[in-house]
């Protein structure tokens, strides 16, 4: 990989940021979970932190917005760290094609979610680290680990967003009812699934997200939560996960793994080089940010960075 300066960087980034700006088709907020659909789509901020401990922004970047499916890569961290690989044996880690909240292929595999990030495989991961616990203790947990990974405490959940959700969220909770009836669900539904969209309407801005996703990119002097040869895993299921059925696009496109949320963020890591989080509300067809994966392919193509 190259290595660029980071007056250039700086450069790239406004550049990014201005012509996201003028773009004209930036997509649809997600209008399921109503709080996200008031978001004006007009708002588009970039972020990433470098190894020398840099951190450089352009555009909303500082604005703070609903994490959403990112939280999935923090709750699977803690997962794995409470259960090491018994995590597995409840859910898969093979990509499933489909949308990320698709339920047909829970069918077909007896209520084993295909992967960690999809909704359903999101939704097992939150049982099992519910288990014997109170929501409010996972939830305290979660934030405990956001605000230590990004050493920022000013990060929270917001509970308009939460009850939105919560209000909607019959799709989940079939997914939870269809794994319970597979034995696959080991807390009742309404605790799990009020956990669930909770977890998911946490709050950060592209800068924070940047900051909490600096140990996954292995980068020096911040704070290590998790073993190398887990973030390792991590990576490559959001490589090969990160994006659902957009996956593979995000990989060829962007050669990052990535995850990105409903609300329009995407956060990527350049394994040894940054750590980038981008936002922007309106989304593509399979429900990642429309500006967000144009924005990092745009940054990957300036930078040279990729996995590949
Ligand atoms: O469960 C849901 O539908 C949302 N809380 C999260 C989905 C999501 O972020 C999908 N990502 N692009």
């Amino acid at each position: 990989m190259e290595t660029v300066n980071p007056a250039d960087l700086q450069l790239i980034l406004d550049e990014i940021a201005h012509s996201m700006a003028a773009a004209t088709d930036r997509g649809q907020p997600a209008t399921y979970i109503p709080e996200l659909g008031r978001v004006s789509p007009d708002q588009f901020g970039i972020a990433l932190c470098l190894p020398d401990g840099q951190q450089l922004s352009a555009g909303d970047a500082a604005t703070p917005f609903s994490i959403q499916s990112i939280s999935k890569v923090f709750t699977l961290a803690i997962a794995l760290g409470r259960l090491g690989d018994a995590l597995w044996q409840r859910v898969g880690r093979e990509p499933s094609g489909a949308a990320f909240n698709s339920i047909v292929s829970l069918e077909h595999d007896r209520g084993i979610p295909r992967n960690p990030f999809i909704n359903a495989g999101a939704i097992a991961v939150t049982d099992a680290i519910l288990q014997g616990l109170q929501p409010r203790d996972v939830l305290a947990e979660l934030l405990q680990f956001l605000r230590m990974a990004a050493e920022d405490d000013n990060i929270h959940i917001d509970k308009s967003v939460a009850a939105s959700e919560l209000a909607h969220a019959h799709r989940n909770t079939a997914l939870a009812e269809f794994m319970a009836a597979h034995g696959n669900l080991q807390n009742p539904t309404a605790l799990t699934i009020g956990t669930y969209c909770h977890q998911c309407a946490v709050e950060m801005s592209c800068v924070q997200l940047a900051r909490a996703g600096r140990f996954l990119a292995g980068l020096p002097g911040c704070p290590r939560p998790v073993s190398p040869s887990r973030i390792r895993r991590i990576n490559a299921l959001m490589l090969t996960c990160g994006h659902y059925d957009a996956s593979g696009d995000f990989a060829y496109r962007v050669g990052l793994p990535g995850k990105s949320g409903v609300g329009g963020g995407i956060l990527a890591i350049a394994p040894g080089r940054a750590s980038i989080a981008v936002w922007s509300p309106g989304l593509n067809a399979q429900g990642n940010s429309k500006l967000g994966a144009e924005a990092m392919e745009h940054l990957g193509r300036a930078t040279g960075w990729s996995v590949f």
